[in-house]
């Protein structure tokens, strides 16, 4: 979107003047304070909202949380009023989503945390990833017969790996936030302590996953009322142990987590049940900070998550081929458009079978796989006209079942500064294991690992021996926290759940707002296709019309009408100093908490 451009539209094709803004946005709360001054410099007195668009954007001014749940988005907003920056705001959002978000907001979980940093002018990637324990081993999910023991895998103690959300949100605060430990925290523990109402969201996903729950008396506790139903719309769920257990974080930062009765809690549940986390695991747990990959893509920078995640890599190997297309000529989600999406999707998850790994035990060919040289290379092996059969390209193994969990928020400050966190407990609710007396479910990321190498993980994706589980590595992810730079600024914050689909999530949200120049509620909300390589099978949403999927199938595109979405993104697009922000409607109960 480029202001100019629908200003000069909207004044001159429709008669009307441009939304006359001083008032929050529709769903954008009232500052409890009076707004701060801004210390960006507007550019436009207004901004700019076309009534042609079937989707408009939250417009804020100062700043901007958008999550996947209201409570956590105006938790991290209320930082901002406090004077917080974005880190502040992320820090408190992550810590908020752990009590109102259970399905992926953690204390026990992992994730990645891009910043842009308005005063050095320059983007940190925090890796808080889980590792593997030390007791891990490239086995330890085959039974005798060498055979994939999938129930252990994806829902036993063994599945979680040593947890790094609690670590990574306090050292990004500790490095870059402004407000102390005490009042980052502070919302969330008085979430979990008081109670907060149960939202539809909220009632629909613990009835959704109830059954997995209840087989875990601790889940069971924590998520059922004492007659073991669902909480309802309007009841208030309240979180005594998450409470405890926020305080101990509060009180004693990352060793309130890792090293005292909290970690001594974990432990004892580890040894009682099979697991293999002990106390030296999490003493030990770093996060990494890192340097994102980047690249650049008509004229725009794309700044993305680096290994032991495959999104950033990834992202721009795929802009890398597609740039070498008209894509404008052939049409947004043409079937020429989506051909060409396609084939670059599919030989893009091939190298992420064999390439793509922890880089502090393999060595990742970064650099050559966001080459462009390579990608003119991999251009020329696409046939413009004819669906390349996956097995041509490399072998693989049928789909295994996908969660669509994970989540992702951006955050804007009135400073500049933008965060684009996305964290997880890997599956919906992780393992559905939670540790009795903390009122935290565990991760089950070890299954983000190749448990057998050449086969097929949870999100069907095929994975080789550098992927392979090792004492002390983080699982390869998908996750893609991204920032787009324009002129050297931020211009687009975005990121996704959904296993292998964040990242043609992701890929596609920037390519509707780079290439097609849409607003950030349109790029979010257009169908979405999805192509992993293996299996070798098209996953087109609903919204694409059936002219455009008779020509892709008769291109020899195996398309399937999947009977899920694809992602669900939560973006903020930053123009002439206004913030814009959109929550995918894909899922219920996003949020924009805008001032
Ligand atoms: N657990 C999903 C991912 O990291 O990609």
């Amino acid at each position: 979107m480029t202001v100019l451009r629908h200003s000069l539209l909207f004044l001159s094709l429709l008669g009307h003047t441009l939304l006359p803004y001083a008032a929050p946005a529709p769903q954008a709360s009232a500052p409890a304070t009076p707004a701060p001054t801004s210390s960006v410099q507007l550019e436009t007195p207004e901004p700019i909202i076309d009534y042609r668009e079937r989707f408009i954007p939250v417009v804020a001014r100062h700043g901007m949380v958008v999550g996947p749940e209201q409570l956590a988005a105006e938790v991290g907003a209320q930082m901002l009023r406090q004077g917080g920056n974005a880190i502040d705001a992320a820090v408190a959002t992550g810590f908020a989503l752990a009590v109102t978000y259970p399905r992926a907001g953690n204390l026990a979980g992992g994730g990645f945390m891009l910043i842009h940093l308005a005063g050095d002018n320059r983007q940190t990637l925090i890796d808080y990833r889980e590792s593997a324990p030390a007791a891990a081993s490239r086995d330890m999910f085959l039974n005798a017969e060498g055979e994939l023991d999938q129930q252990r895998e994806y829902f036993s103690l063994q599945s979680a790996g040593v947890p790094g959300t609690v670590a990574g949100l306090l050292y990004a605060l500790d490095k870059y936030g402004s407000l102390s430990r005490e009042q980052v925290l502070a919302p969330a523990i008085a979430l979990a302590k008081e109670g907060f109402p149960v939202s539809f969201a909220l009632s629909f996903e613990i009835d959704a996953s109830a059954k997995r729950l209840r087989q875990n008396p601790a889940a069971e506790r924590l998520f059922f009322k004492p007659d073991g139903s669902v909480y309802a719309i309007g009841d208030t769920w309240r979180q005594p142990d998450l409470a405890w257990t926020l305080s101990q974080i509060s009180d004693s930062g990352a060793d309130g987590f890792y090293r005292g009765e909290v970690a001594q809690r974990i432990t004892v549940e580890m040894e009682a049940g099979g697991g293999l986390i002990t106390a030296a695991d999490l003493a030990d747990y770093r996060v990494v900070e890192r340097q994102p990959v980047r690249g650049t893509y008509r004229g725009f920078e794309v700044v993305s998550t680096p290994p032991p995640s495959s999104g950033g890599v990834h992202i721009l190997q795929i802009l890398n081929v597609l740039e070498g297309y008209d894509l404008q000529a052939m049409g947004h989600n043409s079937a020429d458009y989506l051909h060409h999406l396609t084939e670059s999707m599919k030989l893009a998850y091939a190298d992420r079978s064999l390439y793509l790994a922890d880089p502090d035990f393999v060595d990742v060919p970064v650099m050559q796989l966001i080459d462009k040289g390579y990608a003119s290379r991999q251009r020329a092996r696409i046939d413009s006209k004819q669906a390349t059969p996956a097995v041509e390209i490399a072998p693989g193994r049928p789909l295994g079942p996908e969660s669509t969990e994970t989540t992702h928020y951006s955050v804007a400050d009135r400073f500049g500064n933008v965060v684009s966190n996305t964290y997880t407990l890997n599956f919906s609710f992780g393992s559905n294991i939670a540790v009795p007396g903390t009122g935290m479910l565990l991760n089950n990321e070890m299954a983000d690992f190749a448990a057998n190498p050449g086969s097929a993980n949870a999100f069907g994706l095929v994975q080789g021996e550098a992927n392979k589980i090792e004492p002390g590595k983080r699982p390869l992810s998908s996750m893609s926290p991204t920032i787009v730079l324009q002129d050297g600024k931020p211009w687009l914050a975005t990121g996704s759940p959904g296993g292998s689909v964040i990242i043609t999530t992701v890929l596609q949200m920037v390519l509707n707002a780079m290439e097609f120049d849409m607003n950030v509620a349109t790029a979010a909300a257009e169908p979405r296709i999805h192509h992993q390589w293996m299996p070798d099978v098209l996953r087109m949403e609903e919204g694409f019309s059936p002219d455009t999927i008779h020509l892709l199938k008769a291109m020899g595109q195996p398309v399937d009408i999947a009977n899920r979405t694809t992602g669900r993104t939560n973006s903020i697009m930053i123009e002439d100093g206004w913030l814009y922000g959109a929550t995918d409607a894909r899922r219920p109960g996003g949020w924009v908490a805008g001032y």
